[in-house]
């Protein structure tokens, strides 16, 4: 029995490289099933203590080794266990290893392979030493030279990164590429790509005036389907001008969509690969949410352009460095193109059912892990989502000007190297003259914390005291925790509606304030509260907490209507469901018929009706929480009483407000010529919330209405939602 295990990598142990490699020149010959590799690397010592030279090689034949042009002979080096070493090299030389890789049965995806007949590299986390021998580590950054001989015929698009600076024909119906990049980077970020490929091709000009060449390239036949993946790709570009002040670098930006990919999509520089899904779409097969995703996804590549690759992460702890902070960014993209409340509430959504669990799990870990053994396992939810939210703490804690201005200093330090997260922070804390030390725990401790808050009005000294604690609980190898710095955006609604101005320990505070919890306990009482107001807490999700509060139902729906931050309002309306749902299970459970609380239904309708928010976040509201999430509720959970308590109160939602419900999807029927708009999505995302209800009533004319909706919607959407409701309740027409 193998009973080996692989090393454990430790964040403790990191040790700045010994060698630096300052230029790589690599020369392809392309073939399917035997590639040559030649590498020419411009080695210089920088720890004058290092004899040997170690290089990561794996699954390669070395044909060939020369160092300033000399061949070495077999004693002079090693090949072994992944490993190629030198014994002794001297302060500065050239090192020439020639190798041959088998790009056809690689099925692992990580270095070069083949899909569908292109030639396509993948090199995050550490593919790139089954391409080349390297020191493939992120804090190695070198100069890039590439050369690609392949078939023309097979083979008519040479790709790598930077610019194209030299192609032409060679013998027995080949041709060759040579790309320069001109940034130095990390082996992870390389890329190849070469085959028989289609492109769409654009033009965006930066603002100081840059021309870029874009191009989308896809399978022969598909060019049409990249169209919106451009127009996101361009819209990504402008943005990250805007918001950031971030303009791109060089004068060709190139996208490849391929059918086989590990991830999502990879951020290469200037040469971004994609899996086809998140580029390709048109309206007869893709759905509003497949828009959104392939904009966002499209805009998360782009982003890392700044995020990344201009400076990357100085080990794999660091990884949330850049996917935290990309993720971040690609969610103010999507909130500034599309409903700011609806995108939170999404990523809140995720979070919840994907982080929250990894969190509370076996394989809890924090946000910068400390060891590892095989980094392929920590591109988690925890890296992504919970790394973006704890940027997103710091937006919180230092406000948008703030947050911008450590940016820059972020930048303007840090450009072209490879740096670590509490360089990230101590520029931030740096350019804003704030102490983040504290903060700083969030990178390291695992698990949720939970946040209990209990209000209480003084109205004889017209005081309003908020009382909060935090625990978090132990996860492994973690037992002990300490208290977080927790960002929490607070308001207090008046009994009439709106926000009351918050003072606090003499201070105005305004009408909207974060208050910083960083003890197991602390109160907080404001003054000058002339009424008794309902508390707005956690507003935006500020701090990603599990909170509770003891409210009435009664505050819920107060909450639910008044709010004034969409996401708490959305917030408030779930719990209230929740709250319904779960005694209507009970009472389902001791044989009693499930009532719905009218108060609810109305606070419903209020929201409905209400023209001052937008469609895609009333969509939001009208859809009770899914089965899924009552059940995680449920000590024992009684799935046939879930779903006949969501049953009973979706139609007496639908019972009390079926003329409204009506009103509100005929006003949205106009079948409007296709645009896979925020707008038109908004708009659909309510109108099939409201067909939903309408349908769960059980009328016949409802259920006509899905009929009629299935057979004449211009578009994936439409179809789908009238398809789910037909299949659902069983009311598919046979023809
Ligand atoms: N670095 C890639 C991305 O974040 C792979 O996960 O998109
Ligand atoms: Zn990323």
């Amino acid at each position: 029995m193998k009973t080996e295990q692989p090393p454990v990598i430790r964040l403790s142990d990191y040790t700045a490289p010994a060698f630096r490699i300052e230029r790589t020149d690599l020369t392809f010959d392309l073939d399917p099933e035997r590639t040559l590799v030649e590498a020419r690397l411009d080695i210089a010592r920088t720890d004058g203590d290092a004899q040997s030279l170690a290089l990561d090689a794996e699954g390669m034949e070395l044909l060939d080794l020369q160092l300033d042009g000399r061949a070495l002979d077999a004693a002079e080096f090693r090949l072994d266990q992944d490993v190629l070493s030198i014994a002794e090299v001297p302060e500065r030389f050239t090192l020439s290893a020639k190798v041959a890789i088998d790009p056809q049965s690689n099925t692992r995806l990580e270095g070069l392979y083949r899909s569908n007949g292109v030639f396509c590299t993948q090199c995050e986390a550490e593919g790139f030493r089954r391409i080349a021998p390297s020191i493939d580590r992120p804090d190695m950054l070198s100069r890039y030279r590439v050369t690609i001989r392949a078939d023309k015929a097979s083979c008519p698009v040479l790709l790598s990164n930077g610019n194209l600076v030299d192609s032409g024909d060679l013998e027995g119906g080949r041709h060759y590429a040579v790309w320069e990049d001109p940034f130095p980077k990390p082996s992870y970020l390389f890329a190849l790509v070469a085959g028989d490929l289609a492109w769409i091709p654009d033009r965006f000009t930066t603002k100081s005036g840059r021309d870029v060449d874009l191009r989308i390239y896809v399978e022969h036949g598909n060019e049409a389907r990249a169209r919106y993946a451009m127009e996101a790709l361009k819209r990504s570009m402008r943005w990250d001008e805007e918001r950031f002040g971030l303009e791109y670098d060089l004068d060709i930006f190139n996208i490849v969509a391929v059918s086989d990919f590990n991830m999502g999509a990879m951020e290469n520089k200037s040469l971004n690969v994609f899996n086809a899904k998140y580029i390709l779409a048109d309206p007869e097969t893709a759905t509003d949410a497949d828009f959104a995703a392939i904009e966002s996804i499209v805009g998360h590549e782009y982003f890392h352009n700044w995020t990344g690759n201009r400076i990357t992460c100085r080990d794999w702890f660091q990884l949330s460095l850049k996917e935290g902070l990309t993720v971040f960014r690609d969610q103010e993209f999507t909130a500034d193109m599309r409903s700011r409340p609806v995108k939170r509430i999404q990523d809140v959504r995720m979070l919840r059912a994907r982080q929250f669990p990894e969190d509370a799990g076996p394989l809890a870990h924090p946000v910068r892990p400390d060891s590892y053994m095989e980094i392929n396992n920590f591109y988690t939810a925890t890296v992504y989502e919970k790394g973006a939210e704890v940027i997103r703490m710091l937006h919180a804690l230092l406000g948008e000007e703030g947050f911008q201005k450590g940016m820059r200093r972020y930048i303007e330090r840090h450009d072209g190297q490879a740096v670590t997260c509490d360089d990230f922070v101590a520029a931030m804390a740096g350019a804003n003259d704030v102490d983040l030390d504290h903060f700083k725990l969030w990178y390291s401790q695992a698990g949720t914390p939970e946040v209990t808050a209990e209000g209480h009005y003084d109205g004889a000294a017209k005081t309003y005291s908020l009382s909060l604690t935090q625990r978090t609980p132990p996860t492994p190898g973690q037992a002990k925790k300490s208290p977080l710095m927790i960002p929490l955006s607070v308001a207090l609604i008046d009994p009439e509606g709106g926000n009351q101005t918050l003072t606090l320990a003499g201070e105005d505070r305004g009408e909207e304030t974060v208050l910083h919890l960083t003890q197991d306990r602390q109160t907080f009482t404001f003054e000058n509260v002339p009424r008794a107001p309902k508390p707005s807490l956690n507003r935006g999700f500020s701090a990603p907490v599990r909170l509770t509060q003891p409210l009435a139902r009664t505050d819920l729906a107060f909450l639910m209507a008044e709010d004034t931050d969409p996401f708490a309002r959305w917030e408030a309306g779930q719990q209230y469901a929740c709250d319904l749902l779960l005694e209507m299970i009970e009472a389902i459970g001791r044989g009693e018929a499930a009532e719905a609380d009218p108060a609810f239904v109305e606070a419903m309708g209020r929201t409905l009706t209400n023209d001052d928010l937008d469609e895609a976040f009333r969509a939001q509201v009208m859809v009770l929480p899914s089965e899924e999430y009552i059940g995680e509720q449920m000590k024992t959970v009684d799935v046939d009483a879930i779903h006949a308590a969501r049953e009973t109160l979706k139609r007496a939602i639908a019972d009390r407000l079926y003329d409204d419900l009506l009103a509100a999807y005929e006003g949205r029927r106009d079948n409007e010529p296709f645009a896979p708009t925020a707008e038109q999505a908004g708009r659909r995302a309510l109108k099939n919330a409201c067909l939903g209800l309408l349908v769960a009533s059980g009328t016949a004319d409802s259920a006509e209405l899905a009929r009629l909706q299935y057979d004449t919607a211009n578009n994936m959407t439409d179809r789908m939602a009238a398809m789910a409701l037909l299949t659902a309740y069983g009311l598919l027409r046979r023809r």
